[in-house]
């Protein structure tokens, strides 16, 4: 059985970013998935772990230094999803140092799919997951992430099970409240163990708009990977003048990659090794 792990760094400006750096905390985020895919574990708790690594890395805009909104604080959303449409999402929230690991409490332990802000955080504290105060997740000058630089994965188990995470501190400036594609299903994610699984990056509202994800995958019914990543991408610059991009990923293991802004990270299994680079376009 084919096993994929495929993860993003956000798809962004970066032109003053460490890409070195960025590509090696990808390369890790791929290789910490891997090795759970490796020993027989579910395509679900390799995506989570791998936007862990990066939501703990404030060069990403996912966790500890995300960007910060108009007041100045952390808000920041996060969606998990399996491929029997099994969901957790969660949005604004600004105590959680994992958003990632929280989206998966929402989906594992609540009948709802996404809670948001001093609810979400309610749900943490009651579930055993810390509260941490708001400034510790605010990295300090000179190291915060560039706009843009949402993380997630997509991945293939070895039962054939496929799955999709993604966190974000949204955008640079946000209105407080404002939340972006990534906790919604078939805007940030989607994921369908009949076709394949794709997370988006990138400027929100146009994504939202476009569904780019759910578009994505469903574009997996007739083209192959890399051709349904382009059409879905061709679309959302076209027809609704957004900006971003998307990793995408069949159930075979098939890997396409598409964006439109000037970067995009993005490190996956090819072969047997672990292949990382800053896309440019
Ligand atoms: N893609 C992240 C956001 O717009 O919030």
């Amino acid at each position: 059985m084919t096993l994929q792990l495929v993860v993003h760094g956000g798809a962004g400006l970066m032109a003053t970013r460490n890409h070195e750096a960025v590509m090696a905390r990808c390369r890790e985020a791929v290789a910490a998935g891997l090795a759970r895919l490796r020993e027989g574990d579910s395509a679900l708790n390799a995506v989570e772990l791998a936007t862990r690594v990066l939501e703990d890395d404030p060069l990403f805009n996912a966790g500890y230094g995300s960007t910060l909104n108009r007041d100045g604080q952390v808000q920041m959303d996060a969606l998990i999803m399996d491929g029997n449409f099994r969901i957790g999402a969660v949005a604004a929230v600004s105590r959680v140092k994992n958003p990632i690991s929280l989206a998966r409490r929402v989906m594992e332990a609540t009948p709802h799919h996404l809670l948001v802000a001093e609810g979400a955080e309610r749900f943490a504290a009651e579930q055993g997951i810390p509260l941490v105060p708001p400034e510790t997740l605010i990295a300090p000058p000179g190291a915060e992430s560039a706009d843009g630089d949402t993380v997630g994965a997509v991945a293939l188990d070895a039962l054939g099970n496929v799955a999709v995470a993604v966190s974000t501190g949204g955008v640079r400036g946000k209105l407080a409240g404002r939340v972006g594609d990534s906790p919604l299903p078939g805007a940030g994610g989607w994921a369908d163990n009949a076709l394949g699984a794709a997370c988006a990056t990138g400027l929100g509202e146009g994504i939202i708009r476009a569904l780019l994800t759910f578009r994505a995958v469903t574009l997996l019914e007739e083209r192959a990977p890399q051709a349904a990543a382009q059409a879905a991408l061709a679309i959302l610059e076209q027809k609704f003048k957004g900006e971003g991009g998307l990793i995408l990923l069949d159930r075979r293991g098939a890997v396409g990659v598409a964006h439109n802004t000037p970067f995009m990270p993005v490190a996956w299994l090819q072969g047997d090794q672990i292949v990382a680079q800053v896309r440019q376009s």
